[in-house]
């Protein structure tokens, strides 16, 4: 089964190809379209993201990321076939708020014969609103204009089944692991323990009660003065902190470790570091070495405590983290410790570098398991939904 995947919830346009099959015990997948735009550039003056200012940029691009990801499928043929009239006026009521997307995907789509694709992935949340239901409009534009169904994602599935994706240069394979799996979600906009039962069952066991964990890594580094995106900046200047062994001399909190739940706060942290800069208008780059040093300690120690205390409680046989802050090897590296020490027999998956960000592979990868089982998505009831949880 072919697929076209689309992912917009955040700050990445996204869209990718995969040519899907089922293996033992999971499934197999051959890429053979990705394009991604990341926005990074536009919201780095501002210092985050703008949902308004997403929205507008992913319509902008979504027509040549969508045409770069089928041309490198090989699968874009010159059409000569005009657009019903009556489709075409379907595809401009669905995209009225994104006129200029509209035109774009309209004037492509004429010169364009119907890809050799079987569905069309999207991710319906969670995510930012604004930018979800370009993505999801997107979808359904396309779903009219090829007459092919669509499936709907939740976001941090697809951050699962990237964690569960080994590679082999063009292909993924993905296997059940031991189940049931515990899942602990990272990213700029999501901090979450989920419970993964089954393939596509889920049960949500903690999640953070205010930031998220990539958030507080943006705020802290904004602090220091490091520009956004803060996660690979205070990565990078604690491992020089780290190198130099020596006490950092500064000490954080740990917040909710000893509370009995499996949820997270990552807001006093922040807070936290603002106080230990008060009243200093000039520190030294050693001093913000020893301070990212300090802050990653803090993290990960946190993010272990609260894993560990879910791994007693639900039992789970495998860990799997995904999300763009599982990209922090300082983080990868305590829980691999603590597992070898405290839960041998827990395996640990963590998705290779470039499946960590948001990506539209991911939501392909989860997308074909709904895919076969029939789970069509409603194109007059699909919408984006900022707060979609996993069930
Ligand atoms: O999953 P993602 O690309 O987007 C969201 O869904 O939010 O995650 C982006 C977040 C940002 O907050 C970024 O600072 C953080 O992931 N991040 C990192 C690292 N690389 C990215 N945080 C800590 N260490 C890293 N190496
Ligand atoms: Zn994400």
């Amino acid at each position: 089964m072919k697929l076209l995947a689309i992912e917009s919830s955040c700050d990445e346009t996204a869209v990718a190809v995969l040519d899907c099959s089922d293996a033992e015990r999971g499934a197999a997948y051959r890429i053979l379209g990705n394009a991604l735009l990341s926005q990074i550039d536009v919201h780095r003056a501002y210092g985050g993201v703008y949902p308004t200012l997403a929205k507008r940029e992913h319509a902008k691009n979504f027509v040549p990321v969508l045409a770069s990801a089928l041309e490198e499928a090989e699968l874009v043929h010159e059409s000569t076939q005009t657009i019903d009239p009556e489709i075409r006026s379907k595809v401009g009521h669905i995209l009225e708020r994104e006129p200029l997307l509209a035109e774009m995907l309209l004037e492509w789509a004429t010169e364009t014969e119907t890809p050799d694709i079987d569905a069309i992935a999207v991710t319906a949340g969670p995510g930012l609103s604004p930018a979800l239901w370009v993505g999801v409009n997107l979808a359904k534009a396309l779903s009219l204009l090829w007459n092919k169904p669509l499936v709907s994602v939740n976001h941090m599935e697809g951050h699962i089944f990237a964690a569960l994706a080994e590679q082999d240069e063009e292909t993924l394979t993905i296997a059940a692991p031991a189940f049931p799996a515990l899942a602990l979600l990272i990213s700029g906009g999501h901090t979450e323990l989920v419970l993964v039962k089954d393939w596509l069952s889920y049960e949500l066991v903690g999640r953070t009660r205010d930031d998220a964990v990539g958030e507080a890594f943006d705020k802290v580094a904004r602090l220091l003065g490091l520009p956004y995106p803060g996660g690979p900046e205070i990565a990078r200047i604690a491992a020089l902190a780290r190198a130099k062994d020596e006490p950092s001399g500064y000490v954080l909190p740990r917040p909710m470790v000893s509370d009995n739940t499996c949820d997270f706060s990552f807001a006093g942290l922040k807070t936290a570091v603002l106080y230990l800069l008060k009243g200093k208008p000039e520190i030294s780059e050693d001093e913000k070495q020893k301070i990212a040093y300090e802050f990653e300690e803090a993290v990960a120690e946190t993010l272990w405590k609260k894993t560990a205390r879910a791994l007693e409680q639900t039992g789970a046989k495998t860990l799997l983290i995904g999300g763009g802050v599982s990209a922090n090897e300082r983080i990868a590296a305590v829980f691999a410790e603590e597992l070898s020490r405290n839960n041998p027999d827990v395996s640990l998956h963590i998705p290779p570098r470039w499946l960590t960000t948001d990506n539209a592979v991911m939501i392909g990868l989860a997308g074909y398991f709904h895919a076969r089982k029939k789970e069509f998505a409603d194109i007059d009831t699909l919408k984006a939904d900022g707060n979609l949880v996993l069930a």
